[in-house]
């Protein structure tokens, strides 16, 4: 499994990160066979799994019990979760709480958290506690309804420079890595060539670090609407609405199940059972 280290070596190295989400046990399984160098129980699970129109009503009970599932999946890799909504804005006590129950219950390595301001003193404190903390910056969806939506951030150099600045907040407040999301990918040459730690970034250009995608968006396991800066390597949408097609029509006509997928009784077993 790789660590915080080898992640710091891989930037050294230019060798790219490779990290994808994963919100339950096949998809942590067949990102672990595949060699993906870390996952992400991302809070996205509110949209892609959980039917939520945003990530703000995600809960750290939600994340827990689906980050379990997880690491049951991909006992073998590093494994990134998001903390939810407003779990580590109220206190640094509440906030290392929150924490300490992502990791303890469910075997996960690392917790991320969006934003700078106010969250940095939270990523000092996780960081000084034993938590390593993946920070996140540009577009931060659970600020979505401040951002005015889900739009690129940051296309000026004055609020690129204020993200410059962010990022290198969330370093020196010991973040392991940052994510960027949604921002020009000048930006992100900018920052990557500033910070020693990776970034990784989605829709922020091949100049991060590494890259990041929603498990649901990269094989079409879904019929949501994707985002620009979303490439779909497959879409298993609508092979599995022919299989659902076939099966009802199947069942419907009688054709399924047929004489190999049914079990025998003996014929004596039968007459006696007919009596
Ligand atoms: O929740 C998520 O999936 C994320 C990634 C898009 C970075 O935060
Ligand atoms: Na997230």
């Amino acid at each position: 499994m790789k660590t915080t280290s080898d992640f710091l070596k891989m930037k050294q190295t230019g060798d790219k990160i490779t990290m994808i989400t994963a919100y339950d046990y096949p998809a942590a399984k067949i990102a672990e066979q595949s060699g993906i160098d870390m996952i992400l129980v991302g809070d996205s699970l509110g949209m892609v799994v959980l039917g939520y129109d945003s990530t703000v009503p995600v809960t750290l009970e939600d994340m827990i019990h689906h980050t379990k599932a997880v690491k049951r999946g991909a006992a073998d890799t590093f494994i990134v979760v998001d903390m939810p909504f407003m779990t580590y804005h109220l206190s640094k006590a509440e906030t290392l709480k929150a924490a300490a129950r992502l990791l303890q219950e469910t075997g996960a390595h690392a917790v991320k958290v969006e934003g700078a301001k106010e969250v940095i003193p939270m990523i000092q404190s996780l960081t000084d506690a034993g938590v390593p903390v993946m920070a996140h910056l540009g577009l931060t969806p659970q600020s979505a309804g401040v951002l005015g939506g889900y739009r690129v951030q940051a296309r000026t150099a004055q609020k690129g420079i204020q993200l410059l600045s962010d990022a290198q907040e969330c370093q020196n407040a010991g973040a392991f890595a940052l994510v960027l999301e949604c921002i020009p990918q000048q930006l992100t040459e900018q920052v990557s060539d500033k910070l020693f730690i990776p970034t990784i970034g989605i829709g922020a250009g091949k100049q991060a670090d590494g890259q990041v995608l929603v498990y649901h968006d990269a094989v079409g396991y879904g019929d949501h609407r994707l985002a620009k800066f979303v490439k779909q390597y497959t879409n298993v949408y609508p092979a599995i609405g022919d299989a659902l097609d076939q099966y009802i029509r199947e069942v419907k006509s009688g054709t399924f199940p047929a004489e190999e997928h049914s079990f025998n009784m003996k014929e004596e077993e039968r007459i006696a059972l007919y009596g």
